[in-house]
Protein backbone atom coordinates (compact mmCIF):
# COMPACT_ATOMS: atom_id res chain seq x y z
CA UNK A 1 0.00 0.00 0.00
CA UNK A 2 1.08 3.50 -0.81
CA UNK A 3 1.59 6.26 1.53
CA UNK A 4 0.49 9.76 2.06
CA UNK A 5 -0.11 10.53 -2.04
CA UNK A 6 -2.81 12.43 -1.50
CA UNK A 7 -2.41 16.12 -0.91
CA UNK A 8 -3.48 17.49 2.58
CA UNK A 9 -6.41 19.62 1.24
CA UNK A 10 -7.79 16.89 -0.38
CA UNK A 11 -11.23 17.13 -1.15
CA UNK A 12 -12.67 14.10 -0.24
CA UNK A 13 -16.69 13.81 -0.66
CA UNK A 14 -19.50 12.70 -3.01
CA UNK A 15 -21.69 13.22 -5.89
CA UNK A 16 -25.59 13.80 -6.64
CA UNK A 17 -27.64 15.03 -9.51
CA UNK A 18 -30.67 17.13 -8.87
CA UNK A 19 -32.85 15.13 -11.09
CA UNK A 20 -31.58 11.76 -9.07
CA UNK A 21 -31.97 12.91 -5.50
CA UNK A 22 -34.67 15.61 -5.23
CA UNK A 23 -37.80 14.87 -5.74
CA UNK A 24 -41.02 17.60 -5.66
CA UNK A 25 -40.40 17.65 -8.84
CA UNK A 26 -43.43 20.78 -9.22
CA UNK A 27 -42.55 22.20 -6.14
CA UNK A 28 -41.36 25.54 -4.85
CA UNK A 29 -42.20 26.41 -8.98
CA UNK A 30 -40.11 24.39 -10.68
CA UNK A 31 -40.66 23.09 -14.11
CA UNK A 32 -40.76 19.71 -15.93
CA UNK A 33 -37.38 18.34 -17.13
CA UNK A 34 -36.61 15.94 -19.69
CA UNK A 35 -35.69 13.91 -16.61
CA UNK A 36 -39.24 14.24 -15.14
CA UNK A 37 -40.31 11.93 -18.65
CA UNK A 38 -37.97 9.38 -18.41
CA UNK A 39 -40.07 6.38 -16.58
CA UNK A 40 -37.69 2.91 -15.11
CA UNK A 41 -38.27 0.08 -17.24
CA UNK A 42 -38.18 -0.27 -21.00
CA UNK A 43 -39.29 2.42 -22.43
CA UNK A 44 -36.49 4.84 -20.57
CA UNK A 45 -33.66 3.27 -22.99
CA UNK A 46 -36.28 4.00 -25.94
CA UNK A 47 -36.47 7.87 -24.61
CA UNK A 48 -33.03 8.28 -23.63
CA UNK A 49 -32.02 7.95 -27.03
CA UNK A 50 -34.37 10.44 -28.74
CA UNK A 51 -37.52 8.43 -29.56
CA UNK A 52 -39.86 10.40 -27.24
CA UNK A 53 -43.71 10.01 -27.31
CA UNK A 54 -44.88 12.84 -25.39
CA UNK A 55 -44.01 15.60 -23.97
CA UNK A 56 -46.02 14.78 -20.56
CA UNK A 57 -46.16 11.86 -18.16
CA UNK A 58 -47.86 8.90 -19.13
CA UNK A 59 -50.58 6.87 -17.37
CA UNK A 60 -49.73 3.69 -16.00
CA UNK A 61 -45.82 4.62 -15.68
CA UNK A 62 -43.52 4.93 -13.10
CA UNK A 63 -41.48 8.42 -13.32
CA UNK A 64 -38.56 7.69 -10.45
CA UNK A 65 -37.15 11.65 -10.71
CA UNK A 66 -40.69 12.59 -9.45
CA UNK A 67 -40.36 11.48 -5.79
CA UNK A 68 -36.57 10.11 -6.27
CA UNK A 69 -35.08 9.96 -2.68
CA UNK A 70 -36.93 13.10 -1.80
CA UNK A 71 -33.44 15.04 -0.92
CA UNK A 72 -35.23 18.54 -1.39
CA UNK A 73 -37.00 17.93 1.75
CA UNK A 74 -34.39 16.01 3.61
CA UNK A 75 -31.00 17.25 2.74
CA UNK A 76 -30.44 18.63 6.04
CA UNK A 77 -30.74 14.99 7.63
CA UNK A 78 -28.10 13.71 4.56
CA UNK A 79 -25.92 16.35 4.88
CA UNK A 80 -25.48 15.78 8.46
CA UNK A 81 -24.82 12.05 7.53
CA UNK A 82 -21.94 13.21 4.96
CA UNK A 83 -20.73 15.81 7.63
CA UNK A 84 -20.35 12.09 10.18
CA UNK A 85 -18.25 10.72 7.30
CA UNK A 86 -15.68 14.06 7.13
CA UNK A 87 -16.79 14.90 3.88
CA UNK A 88 -14.60 17.92 2.41
CA UNK A 89 -16.80 18.60 -0.19
CA UNK A 90 -20.26 17.86 -1.94
CA UNK A 91 -20.95 17.96 -5.67
CA UNK A 92 -24.52 18.89 -6.25
CA UNK A 93 -26.33 20.04 -9.20
CA UNK A 94 -28.50 22.92 -9.59
CA UNK A 95 -31.69 22.08 -11.45
CA UNK A 96 -32.12 24.47 -14.49
CA UNK A 97 -35.72 24.27 -14.16
CA UNK A 98 -35.93 25.06 -10.60
CA UNK A 99 -34.28 28.29 -11.22
CA UNK A 100 -36.23 29.35 -14.86
CA UNK A 101 -38.82 26.89 -15.02
CA UNK A 102 -39.56 27.32 -18.92
CA UNK A 103 -35.87 27.73 -19.65
CA UNK A 104 -36.56 30.85 -20.97
CA UNK A 105 -38.44 32.93 -18.47
CA UNK A 106 -37.77 36.75 -17.89
CA UNK A 107 -37.19 36.75 -14.06
CA UNK A 108 -35.54 33.58 -12.37
CA UNK A 109 -38.17 31.36 -9.72
CA UNK A 110 -37.51 33.12 -6.31
CA UNK A 111 -38.18 29.98 -4.55
CA UNK A 112 -35.59 28.06 -6.84
CA UNK A 113 -32.95 30.08 -5.84
CA UNK A 114 -33.84 29.97 -1.80
CA UNK A 115 -33.37 26.21 -1.97
CA UNK A 116 -30.01 26.29 -3.21
CA UNK A 117 -29.06 29.10 -1.12
CA UNK A 118 -30.07 26.76 2.58
CA UNK A 119 -28.62 23.84 0.73
CA UNK A 120 -25.32 25.94 0.10
CA UNK A 121 -25.82 27.60 3.44
CA UNK A 122 -26.48 23.85 5.33
CA UNK A 123 -23.23 22.62 3.63
CA UNK A 124 -20.92 25.45 4.45
CA UNK A 125 -22.11 25.63 8.50
CA UNK A 126 -20.73 21.55 8.15
CA UNK A 127 -17.58 22.65 6.81
CA UNK A 128 -18.21 20.79 3.10
CA UNK A 129 -17.39 22.86 0.03
CA UNK A 130 -20.28 22.58 -2.63
CA UNK A 131 -19.24 21.84 -6.00
CA UNK A 132 -21.50 22.70 -8.39
CA UNK A 133 -22.71 21.41 -11.85
CA UNK A 134 -24.40 23.78 -14.10
CA UNK A 135 -26.41 21.47 -16.16
CA UNK A 136 -26.87 17.58 -15.30
CA UNK A 137 -29.02 15.96 -17.89
CA UNK A 138 -32.10 17.82 -16.90
CA UNK A 139 -32.87 20.38 -19.49
CA UNK A 140 -36.44 21.82 -18.86
CA UNK A 141 -38.80 20.52 -21.39
CA UNK A 142 -40.35 23.64 -22.42
CA UNK A 143 -36.87 24.36 -24.05
CA UNK A 144 -37.20 20.83 -25.94
CA UNK A 145 -41.02 21.87 -27.30
CA UNK A 146 -40.44 25.48 -28.23
CA UNK A 147 -36.90 24.96 -29.70
CA UNK A 148 -36.19 21.75 -30.05
CA UNK A 149 -33.40 21.43 -27.21
CA UNK A 150 -29.85 21.88 -27.93
CA UNK A 151 -30.28 21.32 -31.71
CA UNK A 152 -30.92 25.56 -31.03
CA UNK A 153 -28.44 28.26 -31.23
CA UNK A 154 -31.26 30.23 -29.11
CA UNK A 155 -30.12 27.80 -25.78
CA UNK A 156 -26.91 29.31 -25.98
CA UNK A 157 -28.02 32.39 -25.02
CA UNK A 158 -30.80 31.37 -22.30
CA UNK A 159 -27.93 28.60 -20.96
CA UNK A 160 -25.65 31.75 -20.88
CA UNK A 161 -28.70 33.96 -18.61
CA UNK A 162 -28.96 30.76 -16.77
CA UNK A 163 -25.39 30.83 -15.45
CA UNK A 164 -24.59 34.48 -14.67
CA UNK A 165 -28.02 34.41 -12.88
CA UNK A 166 -26.44 31.18 -10.35
CA UNK A 167 -22.98 32.79 -10.67
CA UNK A 168 -24.13 36.14 -9.36
CA UNK A 169 -26.20 34.67 -6.62
CA UNK A 170 -24.02 32.12 -5.61
CA UNK A 171 -21.09 34.12 -5.74
CA UNK A 172 -19.93 33.79 -1.94
CA UNK A 173 -20.59 30.48 -1.45
CA UNK A 174 -20.07 28.15 -4.88
CA UNK A 175 -15.77 27.88 -5.48
CA UNK A 176 -15.62 25.29 -7.66
CA UNK A 177 -18.02 24.81 -10.43
CA UNK A 178 -18.54 22.73 -14.07
CA UNK A 179 -20.47 23.18 -16.95
CA UNK A 180 -22.07 20.22 -18.56
CA UNK A 181 -22.37 16.95 -17.08
CA UNK A 182 -20.49 14.41 -19.10
CA UNK A 183 -20.67 15.96 -22.17
CA UNK A 184 -19.56 13.46 -24.25
CA UNK A 185 -23.35 11.55 -23.45
CA UNK A 186 -24.28 13.24 -25.97
CA UNK A 187 -23.37 11.03 -28.50
CA UNK A 188 -24.49 8.31 -26.39
CA UNK A 189 -27.96 9.23 -24.26
CA UNK A 190 -28.60 12.41 -26.90
CA UNK A 191 -31.62 12.53 -24.98
CA UNK A 192 -30.47 12.72 -21.33
CA UNK A 193 -27.01 14.46 -22.45
CA UNK A 194 -28.91 17.36 -24.19
CA UNK A 195 -33.12 17.10 -24.70
CA UNK A 196 -32.56 15.86 -28.37
CA UNK A 197 -35.76 14.07 -30.11
CA UNK A 198 -35.03 12.98 -33.24
CA UNK A 199 -37.92 12.22 -36.04
CA UNK A 200 -37.52 9.96 -38.90
CA UNK A 201 -35.69 10.95 -41.57
CA UNK A 202 -33.30 13.31 -39.27
CA UNK A 203 -29.38 13.23 -39.93
CA UNK A 204 -28.91 12.08 -36.38
CA UNK A 205 -24.89 12.52 -36.60
CA UNK A 206 -25.52 15.94 -38.23
CA UNK A 207 -27.78 16.88 -34.99
CA UNK A 208 -25.52 15.66 -32.42
CA UNK A 209 -22.37 17.53 -33.42
CA UNK A 210 -24.49 20.71 -34.20
CA UNK A 211 -25.97 20.59 -30.57
CA UNK A 212 -22.71 19.63 -29.32
CA UNK A 213 -21.13 23.38 -31.12
CA UNK A 214 -23.81 24.94 -28.74
CA UNK A 215 -22.98 23.36 -25.60
CA UNK A 216 -19.25 23.89 -26.26
CA UNK A 217 -19.59 27.36 -26.66
CA UNK A 218 -22.17 27.61 -24.06
CA UNK A 219 -19.61 25.75 -21.81
CA UNK A 220 -17.22 28.66 -22.92
CA UNK A 221 -19.78 31.49 -22.20
CA UNK A 222 -20.10 29.95 -18.65
CA UNK A 223 -16.62 30.11 -18.21
CA UNK A 224 -16.05 33.26 -19.49
CA UNK A 225 -18.94 34.59 -17.31
CA UNK A 226 -17.54 32.54 -13.94
CA UNK A 227 -14.24 34.33 -14.50
CA UNK A 228 -15.64 37.51 -14.28
CA UNK A 229 -18.27 37.36 -11.42
CA UNK A 230 -16.33 35.11 -8.91
CA UNK A 231 -12.34 35.72 -9.49
CA UNK A 232 -11.19 33.22 -6.82
CA UNK A 233 -13.52 30.30 -8.45
CA UNK A 234 -12.30 27.23 -10.27
CA UNK A 235 -14.62 26.41 -13.46
CA UNK A 236 -14.08 22.49 -15.19
CA UNK A 237 -15.59 20.75 -17.44
CA UNK A 238 -16.93 16.82 -17.17
CA UNK A 239 -15.93 13.59 -19.54
CA UNK A 240 -17.54 10.18 -18.73
CA UNK A 241 -14.12 8.95 -19.02
CA UNK A 242 -12.70 5.53 -19.25
CA UNK A 243 -9.97 4.59 -21.62
CA UNK A 244 -10.80 2.34 -24.36
CA UNK A 245 -8.08 -0.69 -25.10
CA UNK A 246 -7.63 -2.07 -28.16
CA UNK A 247 -8.42 -5.76 -28.32
CA UNK A 248 -4.97 -6.83 -29.88
CA UNK A 249 -1.91 -5.07 -31.34
CA UNK A 250 -2.81 -5.06 -34.47
CA UNK A 251 -2.32 -1.83 -35.68
CA UNK A 252 -6.51 -1.60 -36.99
CA UNK A 253 -7.39 -2.06 -33.36
CA UNK A 254 -5.14 0.36 -31.92
CA UNK A 255 -6.34 2.88 -34.57
CA UNK A 256 -10.12 2.23 -33.82
CA UNK A 257 -9.71 2.00 -29.68
CA UNK A 258 -8.24 5.62 -30.45
CA UNK A 259 -10.79 7.34 -32.67
CA UNK A 260 -12.83 5.50 -30.12
CA UNK A 261 -11.40 7.94 -27.49
CA UNK A 262 -11.33 10.84 -29.87
CA UNK A 263 -15.03 10.59 -29.84
CA UNK A 264 -14.82 11.50 -26.22
CA UNK A 265 -11.78 13.52 -26.32
CA UNK A 266 -13.25 15.71 -28.71
CA UNK A 267 -14.99 17.58 -26.39
CA UNK A 268 -12.50 18.27 -23.83
CA UNK A 269 -9.93 19.04 -26.31
CA UNK A 270 -12.26 21.92 -27.40
CA UNK A 271 -12.98 22.95 -23.78
CA UNK A 272 -9.21 22.81 -22.51
CA UNK A 273 -7.47 23.60 -25.70
CA UNK A 274 -10.01 26.37 -26.97
CA UNK A 275 -10.53 25.17 -30.35
CA UNK A 276 -11.85 22.01 -32.76
CA UNK A 277 -9.13 19.17 -33.10
CA UNK A 278 -7.65 18.85 -36.56
CA UNK A 279 -9.26 14.59 -36.44
CA UNK A 280 -12.65 16.49 -35.67
CA UNK A 281 -13.03 18.39 -38.94
CA UNK A 282 -11.42 15.49 -41.05
CA UNK A 283 -14.58 13.52 -39.28
CA UNK A 284 -17.16 16.01 -40.00
CA UNK A 285 -15.44 16.32 -43.73
CA UNK A 286 -15.33 12.31 -44.01
CA UNK A 287 -18.88 12.32 -42.63
CA UNK A 288 -20.57 15.10 -44.78
CA UNK A 289 -21.61 17.15 -41.61
CA UNK A 290 -21.32 20.82 -41.47
CA UNK A 291 -21.28 22.65 -38.09
CA UNK A 292 -22.77 25.78 -38.08
CA UNK A 293 -20.55 28.39 -36.29
CA UNK A 294 -21.25 32.14 -36.04
CA UNK A 295 -18.54 34.90 -36.22
CA UNK A 296 -16.67 35.33 -32.90
CA UNK A 297 -17.37 31.63 -32.45
CA UNK A 298 -13.81 30.32 -32.75
CA UNK A 299 -12.87 33.35 -30.36
CA UNK A 300 -15.62 32.46 -27.76
CA UNK A 301 -13.75 29.11 -27.23
CA UNK A 302 -10.47 30.19 -27.15
CA UNK A 303 -11.16 32.58 -24.35
CA UNK A 304 -13.54 30.13 -21.96
CA UNK A 305 -11.17 27.04 -21.58
CA UNK A 306 -11.30 25.16 -18.03
CA UNK A 307 -9.57 25.53 -15.63
CA UNK A 308 -9.28 21.77 -14.67
CA UNK A 309 -10.80 18.49 -16.06
CA UNK A 310 -13.54 16.95 -14.14
CA UNK A 311 -14.68 13.47 -14.93
CA UNK A 312 -16.40 9.89 -13.94
CA UNK A 313 -14.77 6.62 -14.24
CA UNK A 314 -16.83 3.67 -13.80
CA UNK A 315 -14.23 1.29 -15.53
CA UNK A 316 -12.09 0.76 -19.08
CA UNK A 317 -13.70 0.06 -22.58
CA UNK A 318 -12.22 -2.29 -25.34
CA UNK A 319 -12.99 -1.99 -28.72
CA UNK A 320 -11.43 -4.44 -32.21
CA UNK A 321 -11.98 -4.30 -35.75
CA UNK A 322 -12.69 -8.50 -35.55
CA UNK A 323 -16.47 -9.04 -36.76
CA UNK A 324 -16.17 -12.29 -34.45
CA UNK A 325 -14.79 -10.38 -31.16
CA UNK A 326 -17.20 -7.71 -31.97
CA UNK A 327 -20.18 -10.18 -31.04
CA UNK A 328 -19.46 -9.67 -27.49
CA UNK A 329 -20.32 -6.21 -26.98
CA UNK A 330 -21.03 -5.96 -23.27
CA UNK A 331 -24.71 -5.89 -22.12
CA UNK A 332 -25.47 -2.76 -19.58
CA UNK A 333 -23.05 -0.35 -20.46
CA UNK A 334 -24.37 3.12 -21.88
CA UNK A 335 -20.76 2.76 -23.94
CA UNK A 336 -20.48 -0.19 -26.18
CA UNK A 337 -17.56 -1.74 -25.18
CA UNK A 338 -16.34 -5.96 -25.94
CA UNK A 339 -16.08 -7.21 -23.00
CA UNK A 340 -12.65 -7.55 -21.84
CA UNK A 341 -11.38 -11.08 -20.45
CA UNK A 342 -9.25 -9.93 -18.32
CA UNK A 343 -11.64 -8.32 -16.45
CA UNK A 344 -14.95 -9.10 -13.81
CA UNK A 345 -18.31 -7.05 -14.61
CA UNK A 346 -20.60 -5.51 -11.83
CA UNK A 347 -24.08 -7.36 -11.68
CA UNK A 348 -25.20 -4.64 -14.17
CA UNK A 349 -22.27 -5.44 -16.48
CA UNK A 350 -19.65 -2.59 -16.31
CA UNK A 351 -16.42 -3.68 -16.45
CA UNK A 352 -14.51 -3.30 -13.08
CA UNK A 353 -10.38 -2.25 -13.84
CA UNK A 354 -9.15 -0.64 -10.72
CA UNK A 355 -6.10 -0.35 -12.81
CA UNK A 356 -7.52 1.62 -15.89
CA UNK A 357 -8.38 4.02 -13.51
CA UNK A 358 -4.84 5.12 -12.93
CA UNK A 359 -4.34 4.61 -16.65
CA UNK A 360 -7.27 6.87 -17.55
CA UNK A 361 -6.06 9.59 -15.18
CA UNK A 362 -2.57 9.54 -16.30
CA UNK A 363 -3.76 9.50 -19.95
CA UNK A 364 -5.69 12.70 -19.38
CA UNK A 365 -3.27 14.67 -17.61
CA UNK A 366 -1.09 13.90 -19.81
CA UNK A 367 -3.38 14.98 -22.48
CA UNK A 368 -4.19 18.29 -20.83
CA UNK A 369 -1.39 19.10 -18.21
CA UNK A 370 -4.35 20.82 -15.98
CA UNK A 371 -5.31 19.42 -12.60
CA UNK A 372 -8.04 16.33 -12.56
CA UNK A 373 -10.96 16.17 -10.14
CA UNK A 374 -12.62 13.34 -10.22
CA UNK A 375 -16.08 13.59 -9.25
CA UNK A 376 -17.75 10.04 -10.07
CA UNK A 377 -16.58 6.65 -9.01
CA UNK A 378 -18.46 3.89 -7.53
CA UNK A 379 -20.41 0.34 -8.19
CA UNK A 380 -23.68 -0.24 -8.49
CA UNK A 381 -24.76 -2.74 -6.94
CA UNK A 382 -28.05 -4.93 -5.28
CA UNK A 383 -27.59 -4.24 -1.77
CA UNK A 384 -29.20 -6.76 0.75
CA UNK A 385 -30.55 -5.74 4.15
CA UNK A 386 -29.78 -8.74 6.98
CA UNK A 387 -31.96 -9.38 9.36
CA UNK A 388 -30.40 -7.67 11.70
CA UNK A 389 -31.40 -5.37 9.83
CA UNK A 390 -27.69 -4.34 8.51
CA UNK A 391 -25.88 -4.19 4.75
CA UNK A 392 -22.61 -5.76 4.40
CA UNK A 393 -21.29 -3.87 1.69
CA UNK A 394 -17.94 -5.78 1.25
CA UNK A 395 -17.68 -5.80 -2.51
CA UNK A 396 -18.72 -2.12 -2.89
CA UNK A 397 -15.57 -1.39 0.51
CA UNK A 398 -12.94 -3.96 -2.43
CA UNK A 399 -14.13 -1.97 -5.57
CA UNK A 400 -13.55 1.24 -3.99
CA UNK A 401 -10.10 0.38 -1.91
CA UNK A 402 -8.82 -0.69 -5.12
CA UNK A 403 -9.58 2.71 -7.18
CA UNK A 404 -8.85 4.96 -4.03
CA UNK A 405 -5.35 2.98 -4.22
CA UNK A 406 -4.62 3.37 -8.02
CA UNK A 407 -5.72 6.91 -7.84
CA UNK A 408 -2.86 6.96 -5.12
CA UNK A 409 -0.59 5.42 -7.62
CA UNK A 410 -1.84 8.18 -10.30
CA UNK A 411 -1.21 10.82 -7.53
CA UNK A 412 2.34 9.50 -7.20
CA UNK A 413 3.11 9.18 -10.99
CA UNK A 414 2.71 13.00 -11.33
CA UNK A 415 -0.90 13.82 -12.09
CA UNK A 416 -2.55 16.84 -10.20
CA UNK A 417 -5.78 15.71 -8.48
CA UNK A 418 -8.12 18.18 -6.78
CA UNK A 419 -10.29 15.60 -5.28
CA UNK A 420 -12.78 12.72 -5.01
CA UNK A 421 -16.40 12.67 -4.74
CA UNK A 422 -17.60 8.89 -5.23
CA UNK A 423 -20.74 8.57 -7.02
CA UNK A 424 -24.51 8.39 -4.91
CA UNK A 425 -23.15 8.66 -1.37
CA UNK A 426 -26.28 7.67 -0.47
CA UNK A 427 -28.31 5.86 -2.58
CA UNK A 428 -29.90 7.30 -5.52
CA UNK A 429 -32.10 6.72 -8.47
CA UNK A 430 -29.52 5.06 -11.48
CA UNK A 431 -30.03 7.42 -14.64
CA UNK A 432 -29.49 4.77 -17.32
CA UNK A 433 -32.58 2.30 -15.85
CA UNK A 434 -34.19 4.66 -13.64
CA UNK A 435 -33.71 1.96 -10.61
CA UNK A 436 -33.04 2.11 -7.13
CA UNK A 437 -31.98 -1.42 -6.92
CA UNK A 438 -28.58 -0.48 -8.37
CA UNK A 439 -27.32 1.12 -5.06
CA UNK A 440 -24.04 3.34 -4.95
CA UNK A 441 -24.32 4.67 -1.73
CA UNK A 442 -22.74 4.84 1.89
CA UNK A 443 -26.02 5.44 2.96
CA UNK A 444 -28.98 3.00 2.44
CA UNK A 445 -32.45 4.39 1.26
CA UNK A 446 -35.04 2.96 2.08
CA UNK A 447 -37.16 2.60 -1.08
CA UNK A 448 -37.80 0.22 -4.04
CA UNK A 449 -38.11 0.26 -8.00
CA UNK A 450 -41.51 0.43 -7.59
CA UNK A 451 -41.65 3.47 -5.27
CA UNK A 452 -42.57 1.41 -1.89
CA UNK A 453 -40.67 1.97 1.40
CA UNK A 454 -40.15 4.41 4.44
CA UNK A 455 -37.11 6.59 2.57
CA UNK A 456 -35.55 5.84 5.97
CA UNK A 457 -31.46 6.30 5.90
CA UNK A 458 -29.33 3.67 7.15
CA UNK A 459 -25.84 3.55 7.40
CA UNK A 460 -24.05 0.62 5.71
CA UNK A 461 -20.65 -1.06 6.30
CA UNK A 462 -19.16 0.65 4.09
CA UNK A 463 -20.26 4.39 5.91
CA UNK A 464 -17.56 3.69 8.55
CA UNK A 465 -15.16 2.32 6.16
CA UNK A 466 -14.92 5.70 4.10
CA UNK A 467 -15.20 7.89 7.20
CA UNK A 468 -11.69 6.47 8.15
CA UNK A 469 -10.58 6.74 4.77
CA UNK A 470 -11.27 10.28 4.62
CA UNK A 471 -9.84 10.90 8.13
CA UNK A 472 -6.83 9.27 7.85
CA UNK A 473 -6.30 11.41 3.91
CA UNK A 474 -6.15 7.94 2.35
CA UNK A 475 -3.41 6.20 3.98
CA UNK A 476 -5.81 3.28 5.69
CA UNK A 477 -8.01 2.06 3.17
C1 LIG B 1 -22.93 8.92 -14.86
C2 LIG B 1 -23.85 10.03 -14.55
O1 LIG B 1 -23.19 8.54 -16.16
O2 LIG B 1 -23.00 7.71 -14.18
C3 LIG B 1 -24.73 9.80 -13.33
O3 LIG B 1 -23.23 11.28 -14.49
C4 LIG B 1 -25.09 8.35 -13.23
O4 LIG B 1 -25.84 10.67 -13.42
C5 LIG B 1 -23.81 7.55 -13.04
O5 LIG B 1 -26.02 8.08 -12.24
C6 LIG B 1 -24.00 6.06 -12.81
O6 LIG B 1 -24.83 5.53 -13.77
P1 LIG B 1 -26.13 4.72 -13.37
O7 LIG B 1 -26.81 4.46 -14.64
O8 LIG B 1 -25.64 3.49 -12.69
O9 LIG B 1 -26.92 5.59 -12.47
Amino acid sequence: MTKNSFPKDFLWGGALAANQVEGAYLEGGKGLTTVDLMPTGKKRWDIAIGNVESFEPMEGEFYPSHVAIDFYHRYKEDIALFAEMGFKALRVSISWARIFPNGDDQEPNEAGLKFYDDLFDELLKHGIEPVVTIAHFDVPIHLVEAYGSWRNRKLVELFETYSKTIFKRYKNKVKYWMTFNEINMLLHLPFIGAGLVFNEGDNKLQIQYQAAHHQLVASALAVKACHEIIPDAKIGCMLAAGMTYPYTCNPDDVYKAMEKDRESFFFIDVQSRGEYPGYAKRFFKDNGLTIEMEPGDEELLKNGTVDYIGFSYYGSRATSTDPEILKQISSGNVFASVENPYLEKSEWGWPIDAKGFRITANQLYDRYQKPLFVVENGLGAADVVTAEGEVIDDYRIEYLRKHIAAMGEAIQDGVEMIGYTSWGPIDIVSASTGEMKKRYGYIYVDRDNEGNGSLNRMKKKSFDWYKNVIATNGENL
